[in-house]
């Protein structure tokens, strides 16, 4: 990789080029001590992720979704617990959503959980923060709350395959006092025909 100019023809000729032949073996050095440096961070940062990933990951069977644990049909859509807590339960397929249409409240935190069958998915909810991606094998979760009443389109916004443009679900953000009502009615919420 390192040339050595050619070194002007002066009685000096040889010296010069030990000099730069010096010069350049102590940047060699300095350049494979950075390398070295780096290279050690990279294995400690993997042997530390390894053995200790991160508290909020969340893994689920992707085999097993459909059958058994959280992610069953039964069990997706809106759920609001004992206190008051709103939960979506939601999957992503090639290329639908389950629940096609998610029901939450105005003005109160809502979590979503979610997580994929196939493909690497995601969504955003409209002009909203409500935005994750949906990667098989791990659930997906953040919380957000829907400032405005009204309806939201809600595109998968990874390319997941040739039907990707034509998978999307709706979100139905209805006012609280109505949501609630029907929350007392229901233990699973999917969107009211309007
Ligand atoms: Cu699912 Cu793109």
């Amino acid at each position: 990789m390192s040339t050595i100019s050619p070194t002007p023809a002066t009685p000096d000729g040889h010296h010069a080029e030990a000099v730069a032949v010096a010069a350049e073996r102590r940047w060699a050095v300095v350049v494979g001590i950075i390398m070295g440096v780096i290279v050690l961070l990279m294995i400690f940062a993997g042997v530390h992720w390894l053995s200790m990933p991160p508290s909020r990951v969340e893994t689920v069977n992707v085999r097993t979704l459909h059958l058994q644990g959280e992610f069953v049909e039964g069990n997706l859509g809106t759920a609001v617990d004992g206190d008051g807590k709103v939960t979506v339960r939601l999957v992503a397929q090639q290329y639908s959503f389950e629940p096609q249409c998610l029901v939450v409240p105005q003005g109160v935190p809502v979590t979503f959980r979610g997580t994929s069958a196939d493909a690497i998915h995601g969504f955003i909810v409209g002009t909203t923060n409500a935005n994750t991606m949906l990667i098989p094998g791990f659930v997906a979760t953040f919380t957000t709350t829907f400032p405005r009443a009204g309806e939201q389109l809600m595109p998968c916004h990874e390319y997941c395959g040739i039907g990707h443009e034509a998978m999307w679900a709706r979100v139905q953000v209805l006012p609280r006092e109505e949501f609630m009502e029907r929350a007392r009615h229901a233990e699973r919420m999917s969107c009211v025909p309007r």
